[in-house]
């Protein structure tokens, strides 16, 4: 079975081992700095809703993946409403195609749509490289669809919540 669990102390090293292709996604010690350096600014702005909320993927015991989410008020993307927004998702490589990557986004919605800290949106949006077709496929799978935009070079595809 597949969980998420927010990263913490205990999970951060075992996060930090695990690879995928770079050519896909950022090594997860860039989006956990990332993450520490958005959480300066909002607090700073006094929004601290608005983090990155960085989780590992577990399958069992076993820490298999990362992904993180953000909640976003006004991002250009979607025209200016409240969505969230999955910026980094992966599933190391002696891991992948085991169904697990499509299990994981299945536990994000569920947890988005408890609404943390009351950040109630309702299109959840990512985006992968074109051709990438294990991540086409895991989003598909749980109802997102392309809008047709292409955001960074990256398919927008989006949920509605
Ligand atoms: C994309 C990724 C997160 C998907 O996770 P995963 O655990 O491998 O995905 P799943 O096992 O749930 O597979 C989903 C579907 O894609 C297919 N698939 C997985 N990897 C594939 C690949 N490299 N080529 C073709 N199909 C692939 C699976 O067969 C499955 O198809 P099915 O539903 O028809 O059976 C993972 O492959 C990964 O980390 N890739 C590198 C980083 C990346 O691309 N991150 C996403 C950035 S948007």
């Amino acid at each position: 079975m597949i969980t998420l669990q927010p990263i913490n102390e205990n999970n951060i090293y075992d996060v930090l081992e695990l690879k995928a292709s770079e050519d896909l996604v950022a090594p997860n010690s860039i989006s956990l700095a990332e993450a520490f350096c958005t959480l300066e600014e909002v607090l700073a702005l006094g929004k601290p809703h608005l983090r990155d909320r960085p989780f590992a993927i577990l399958h069992g015991e076993t820490i298999v993946g990362f992904t993180m989410v953000t909640f976003e008020d006004g991002r250009d993307v979607n025209a200016g409403a409240d969505i969230f927004w999955m910026g980094r998702f992966m599933i190391d490589e002696n891991h992948q195609g085991k169904g697990y990557g499509t299990a994981a986004v299945a536990a994000l919605i569920d947890i988005i749509k408890t609404k943390p800290d009351g950040c109630d949106a309702k299109y959840f949006y990512t985006a992968y490289v074109p051709g990438n077709i294990g991540a086409e496929k895991a989003y598909a799978a749980n109802g997102f669809e392309k809008t047709g935009q292409i955001f960074e070079g990256e398919e927008v595809v989006r949920l509605v919540l």
